[in-house]
């Protein structure tokens, strides 16, 4: 079957993450459309809030191509936000200045968690609209990403009504209430499955789910809470459009000890933080998942010779990939948005030029 969408240029991240032979290491960045690029700023100050862009698919159309523009990126993400699920759900979400993400309506009883939903998926469609006009206009230079929280970290915030920093309240629901907890993760799982499935149905080519605070979690609590509901979204994914493989990106941010048990959920790939060395992870995983990762974001803020030899580090680590093993270079979480954009150009030079060469060796 044939898409309506132009063919890909430059499909090396799709082949990392299927861990298939590559000519260099693909790389994107987490955040990569955000405020320390001055257009991302200039364009969000003229759609008035992150909201008024993440709901407009122009501006986000707009934004998702602002890195592209200025860097040879191997992948385009869609801009929006994973707490566009629970918004949909009913909880009201808003940026107060300065402050990050809040909901107006958190959950914080018994009757609110049995009244909660799986979202009607039409109040996303601008998310669904976004999709497939960030892919026309991408016109095949690279693929795109679509993404989703785990149920895991959507609960976070969904409970605690924004972000924590014990996580206090939602690890008491978890203690105290663990019925209440697994109905909550059940619904999320549903919701998430359904939004990432609709964005591969408008256009998405690789999806991944962001467990920021899976590592939050005790040993056991994490399999129990995040990483089953995470298998629970894996396997209600679409894994092909079109006839074409629809790879699947798992991060949990400090989940480098559970590495092996994450690799085993039916992910194409691991994402990993900056905490785990490459080379031991991929002897762990062998040749069941590619990974992606995972230089630390801070690094940017070091001169360009230091970043060279930062970014020649990670690839090290990994090593140079064999048949059956994919790496995709990322930052181990967000780009800062006080990172200088010239330090980004450096960073993706080194990626490309050190890798090549790596495979000439
Ligand atoms: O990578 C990209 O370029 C795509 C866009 C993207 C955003 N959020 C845009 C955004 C993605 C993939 C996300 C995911 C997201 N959102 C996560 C998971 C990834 C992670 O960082 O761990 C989480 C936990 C959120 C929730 C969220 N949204 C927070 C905590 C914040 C505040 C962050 C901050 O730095 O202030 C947001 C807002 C947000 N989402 C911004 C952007 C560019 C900054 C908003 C602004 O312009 O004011």
């Amino acid at each position: 079957m044939s898409s309506k969408f132009a063919p890909l240029k430059n499909d090396t991240f799709l082949r990392a993450l299927l861990r298939q032979p590559t000519e260099y290491t693909p790389l994107w960045l987490m955040r990569q459309a955000g405020r320390y690029l001055p257009e991302y700023n200039a364009t969000r100050k003229r759609a008035g809030s992150f909201l008024g862009l993440a709901k407009n698919p122009d501006y986000a159309t707009e934004v998702t191509l602002q890195p592209l523009d200025r860097y040879a990126l191997d992948a385009a993400i869609l801009f929006s936000d994973i707490l566009t699920v629970p918004d949909a759900m009913g909880l009201g979400l808003y940026f107060a200045e300065g402050e990050g993400p809040k909901f107006e309506r958190p959950l914080r009883d018994e009757k609110a968690v049995l009244a909660l939903q799986a979202p009607d998926l039409g109040t996303l469609q601008y998310v669904f609209d976004a999709v497939t006009q960030i892919r026309t206009a991408l016109n095949g230079r690279v693929p795109l990403i679509g993404f989703s929280g785990s149920p895991w970290t959507l609960a976070c915030y969904m409970v605690e009504g924004g972000g924590s920093d014990d996580f206090r309240t939602v690890k008491s629901m978890l203690y105290k209430r663990p019925d209440l907890m697994h109905h909550l993760l059940k619904t999320n799982a549903a919701a998430v499955a359904a939004y990432l499935n609709a964005q591969i149905d408008a256009g998405a080519q690789a999806v991944m789910i962001f467990d920021t605070w899976g590592g939050a979690l005790a040993d056991g609590a994490y399999q129990q809470f995040s990483l089953h509901y995470m298998r629970e979204v894996m396997a209600q994914l679409q894994r092909e459009k079109d006839g074409v493989r629809i790879p699947a990106i798992v991060f949990t941010k400090g989940g480098g000890l559970w590495l092996e048990q994450i690799a085993d959920i039916g992910a194409d790939a691991v994402g990993l933080d900056w905490t785990v060395n490459l080379g031991e992870a991929r002897a762990r995983v062998g040749e069941r998942v590619a990974l992606q990762g995972n230089l630390d974001p801070v690094v940017l803020f070091a001169n360009p010779e230091q970043i060279r030899a930062e970014v020649n580090k990670v690839l090290a680590s990994f090593g140079t990939p064999q048949a059956g093993t994919g790496h995709v270079f990322n930052l181990g979480h967000g780009i800062s948005q006080f990172t200088p954009p010239e330090a980004v150009s450096v960073l993706v030079e080194a990626v490309h030029d050190i890798s090549r060469s790596m495979r000439k060796a």
